[in-house]
């Protein structure tokens, strides 16, 4: 396969010429007339015969815009910075019309995708929320495992009433929240049948009853239920993100702690936080659904913002856990 070198040039006048190697031509081709010292950029293109045809990889010096459409030229491809095209040879040179036009339309990027997005909005927040997971934590977690894993946590009494007390405060704030619904996609999260509030309330009587003094919420409860309620007001997309980490994260992970802290401390007793009226996983796909409608009618970017938050979510979150093992 012969490769032949030709000097396309490419007018201001937007016609272009080509020469075959080693005639360099100077004037262009185009039926227009104008002097050569108006013959615009130049590039070079390696022209790859085979049989009658040339095989034109068209890298320009600099951004080729527009299309070429030209004699014989056919199979027009533009792949980043090279444009590919085949061209029939007409005598050795060939002349192609090129249309330089800054105006034309960018070629549309490609789409970016999501993990996750194909099957709805939530399932992205879940990817992201597992990759923040220690790997001790869950399966999929993306961070490696924790210094003091849970496996090795060595709850109190008084550390875990602080850590109910703490999560009544943040779920008294979200139920107040989506119950004043001061951004109407919050009605829809309305009696879920996943609040924790009522609950919470019961199991700090019960322990109570025991004879426990019950705290006032801690720094940890405070500072999530006051951070929420601002978020609630001025960020949509973000406060809805802590909703989802909130409930969801207590039906997954939560569940699994409140299980192991009952082994160690409580004789095995099954609190009410950890019970709810009807089937969990069916109130979790009522939910989930209504999450992704919220999210069908943001941007991408309001829905980036919303998968930003999360990390946020676990920090404030990841405190209140902490103080199951605090003295
Ligand atoms: C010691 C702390 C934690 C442990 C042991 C833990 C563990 C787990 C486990 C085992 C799962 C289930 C994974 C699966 O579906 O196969 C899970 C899911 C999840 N966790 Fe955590 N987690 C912890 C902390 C957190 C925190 C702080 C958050 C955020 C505030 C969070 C948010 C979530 C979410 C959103 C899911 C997905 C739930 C779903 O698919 O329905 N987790 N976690």
């Amino acid at each position: 396969m012969a490769l032949a070198m030709v000097e396309l040039r490419l007018c201001l006048h937007g016609a272009t010429s080509a020469m075959p190697s080693g005639r360099r031509g100077r004037s262009c081709l185009c039926q227009s007339s104008h002097s050569p010292s108006r013959v615009g950029r130049t590039a070079r293109i390696h022209c790859r015969k085979t049989s009658s045809d040339f095989c034109s990889e068209v890298k320009p010096t600099s951004r080729f815009l527009g299309s070429i459409s030209g004699l014989g030229f056919r199979d027009l491809r533009e792949d980043g910075p090279t444009t590919t095209a085949s061209a029939a040879a007409d005598g050795g040179v060939f002349v192609v019309r090129a249309v330089l036009d800054s105006a034309a339309p960018e070629k549309p990027k490609p789409k970016q995708r999501y993990p996750g997005e194909s099957k709805g909005f939530v399932e992205e927040m879940r990817f992201v929320a597992m990759k923040l997971h220690t790997k001790d934590q869950a399966k999929e977690g993306g961070k490696e495992a924790d210094v003091q894993p849970v496996a090795k946590w060595e709850p109190t009494i008084t550390g875990y009433i602080r850590f109910l007390v703490d999560s009544k405060k943040v779920y008294d704030t979200m139920e107040s929240i989506v119950a004043k619904a001061t951004h109407p996609s919050y009605e829809l999260f309305r009696d879920t049948g996943l609040e924790r509030s009522e609950r919470l309330a019961k199991d700090l009587e019960w322990f109570e009853s025991q004879g426990h003094t019950i705290p006032e919420p801690g720094p940890a409860g405070t500072s999530y239920a006051d951070f929420l309620t601002e978020l609630s007001e001025k960020n949509v997309p973000a406060f809805i993100c802590h909703f989802y980490n909130v409930y969801f994260a207590h039906s997954a992970g939560g569940r699994f702690i409140g299980k192991r802290v009952a082994e160690m401390i409580l004789d095995g007793r099954e609190l009410e936080f950890y019970k709810w009226d009807g089937e969990l996983p069916e109130l979790l796909a009522a939910v989930k659904s209504n999450l992704n409608k919220v999210a069908e009618g943001w941007t991408r970017e309001e829905k980036n913002l919303c998968l930003e938050e999360t990390e946020s979510s676990f920090k404030y979150s990841g405190k209140i856990l902490r103080t199951i093992i605090s003295q």
